[in-house]
């Protein structure tokens, strides 16, 4: 899909990945409305790439309407504004676990179901979701995070499946460690910090800087493909975890909505 003069939202664009990101869009001629909650750097990131600024928290279900709204006819959305929630379950306190699947999960949904049918009556759009290899795999403090990245991947693939033939696309981007605040508070938890060290002594997995990640974002974007998966050397793991997605996908190629 081209993007000069596309119109693009980006959550979480305030900083780290959504930043890049936006950033990399903005390279290419995109037309971007950032979105984050209100903060200094997000007026500063509009500022600096010309974009429209949404202030919101995404937390809150009745903020996604007007969100859509005010960003008026978009034509890719790319859901990824995330939480980290590195702890056991029994540690989790009464709100969280809504909270982390909103943000994580229910958030992207909603907003993909608001903008998808202006998306469908155009034939042509973009939803691009922003998981996590953490719902590939599992490990100790992860059951909530993983949790949330494991049902974005799955929907996104099952999303896909709702659009074949309409000439809206789906990405998800299934990326392990990149550097950002995000990746600093989860390695501030010993029993994270020592997992990651095991996966790391495998030689698979490395921190990422945040904008290769973009670029592999938005190449992905442009050229419709299903999957980001970042470090390459650990790609084994979500393309496993993908196959029986692929080969019920093949079973069931040519079927499509009426
Ligand atoms: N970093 C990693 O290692 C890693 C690995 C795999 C996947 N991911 C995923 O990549 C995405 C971006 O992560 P990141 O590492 O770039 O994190 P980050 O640096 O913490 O940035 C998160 C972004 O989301 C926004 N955000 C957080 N809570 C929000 C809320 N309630 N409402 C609206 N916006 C909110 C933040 O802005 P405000 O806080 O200002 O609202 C910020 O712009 C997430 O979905 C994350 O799960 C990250």
């Amino acid at each position: 899909m081209q993007l000069r003069d596309t119109r693009v939202i980006v959550t979480g664009a305030s900083r780290g990945i959504g930043l890049a990101i936006a950033e990399t869009l903005h390279e290419r001629g995109a037309q971007l409305v950032l979105v984050a909650r209100e903060s200094e750097e997000l007026r500063a990131a509009g500022d600096r790439l010309g974009a429209q600024v949404i202030a919101a928290d995404l937390t809150d279900p009745t903020t996604l309407a007007g969100v859509v709204e005010q960003a008026g006819d978009v034509e890719v959305l790319v859901n990824n504004a995330g939480m980290e929630m590195t702890k056991p379950l029994w540690e989790h306190e009464t709100d969280d676990l809504r909270r982390i699947m909103q943000l994580n999960l229910l958030t992207p949904m909603e907003l993909t179901r608001l903008v998808l049918p202006a998306m469908l009556n155009r034939r042509r759009g973009h939803i691009a979701n922003v998981s996590s290899l953490a719902g590939a795999v599992s490990l100790p403090g992860y059951a909530s995070y993983g949790a949330s990245k494991a049902g974005l991947t799955h929907f996104t693939a099952c999303l896909r499946a709702d659009l074949r033939g309409t000439g809206v696309g789906a990405t998800v981007i299934e990326i392990g460690t990149v550097r950002s605040d995000l990746l600093d508070a989860v390695k501030s938890v010993d029993t994270i910090r020592r997992s990651y060290g095991r996966l790391y002594k495998t030689g698979l997995f490395r921190d990422l800087d945040a904008e290769p990640v973009a670029r592999a974002t938005v190449r992905a974007i442009e050229r419709g493909r299903r999957h980001v998966w970042l470090p390459r050397t650990a790609a084994l793991a979500p393309a496993l975890a993908d196959l029986p997605r692929q080969v019920v996908g093949l079973i069931t190629a040519g079927i499509r909505h009426r």
